[in-house]
């Protein structure tokens, strides 16, 4: 049975998508078989971050129209052959798309993968109600401002009335230069506000900004961010979550790198 993580913010923008992208990659190197499930729909974007956009044939309203089975509607990645993607649909189609629907999906997929991420819309309406219901493990993105960590606060909220085994932060687009001058919170005082471990902490990144705006793919991402995701998905694997302990080595490592702007 696959282990079903959603990838949840309430606020929009914070790499929510980018995220499960990179952490599926990462675990699917790994060995495993991962399935990435996109539920924004209407709003979809992980199709593009993962650079199957156009090889998409089947999406996820077609599955639950039983124009196709699931099987058919997903895309397996090029360079990760254990890396598939069940695409969300391409036009405005949410009316026809209800929570039974997408769990039937994922009880499927679950037999015959290791991991089902969840992208999951911004918002604390019905697209994340649907997300949230299909997954029995959730992983919260924000960045370090204000505004994403109240908003990841409410959702951290809202998610202990369901049944989840397991919640914890990904804390995005850090700059350890301003964290060192105190002009940025650290990661470690969100998390103790929220009341939550980190599985993962991500830098902000170069390549992932300059490859999103050229071709929205995360394909030629190589910086520093792909070791924190790395160490994020080992962290995932293996139920462990960083802590205050952790806090000058893993800083020490990407310090250097993640600083500077070109
Ligand atoms: N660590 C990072 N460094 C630099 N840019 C980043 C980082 N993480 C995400 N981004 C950029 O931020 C933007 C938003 O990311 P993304 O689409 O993953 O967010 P999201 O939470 O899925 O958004 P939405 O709520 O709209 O679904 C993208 O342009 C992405 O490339
Ligand atoms: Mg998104």
């Amino acid at each position: 049975m696959a282990r079903r993580i959603v990838i949840t913010s309430g606020k929009g923008g914070v790499g929510k998508t980018t995220l499960c992208a990179s952490l599926g990659q990462m675990l699917a190197k790994n060995g495993n078989k991962v399935v990435l499930l996109d539920v924004d729909i209407g709003l979809n974007n992980l199709d593009v971050v993962t650079g199957i956009d156009n090889r998409i044939i089947f999406d996820i309203v077609d599955v639950i129209e039983g124009k196709c089975r699931p099987k058919q509607a997903l895309v397996q990645d090029i360079n990760t052959p254990t890396l598939f993607i069940l695409p969300s649909a391409h036009t405005y189609n949410v009316g026809k798309v209800n929570t039974k629907d997408i769990i039937s999906i994922v009880n499927y997929l679950s037999q015959n993968f290791d991991y089902i991420l969840i992208d999951c819309p911004a918002g604390i309406d019905l697209g994340f109600q649907r997300a949230v219901f299909c997954a029995n493990e959730a992983l919260i993105v924000t960045t370090p401002h204000i505004s994403a960590i109240r908003d990841a606060n409410k959702v951290a909220s809202i998610l202990s009335n369901f049944q989840m085994t397991n919640i914890s932060l990904v804390i995005n687009r850090v700059r350890q230069d301003f964290v060192q001058s105190n002009e940025m919170l650290n990661p470690f005082d969100i998390a103790e506000t929220l009341k939550l471990p980190i599985s993962g902490i991500i830098p902000e990144s170069d390549d992932i900004s300059i490859s999103s705006s050229i071709n929205g793919s995360l394909e030629n991402v190589h910086d520093e961010s792909q070791m924190a995701f790395l160490k994020l998905a080992s962290n995932v694997h293996n139920g462990k979550f960083l802590n205050n302990d952790n806090k000058q080595g893993f800083f020490q490592k990407i310090k250097n790198n993640l600083i500077k702007r070109k």
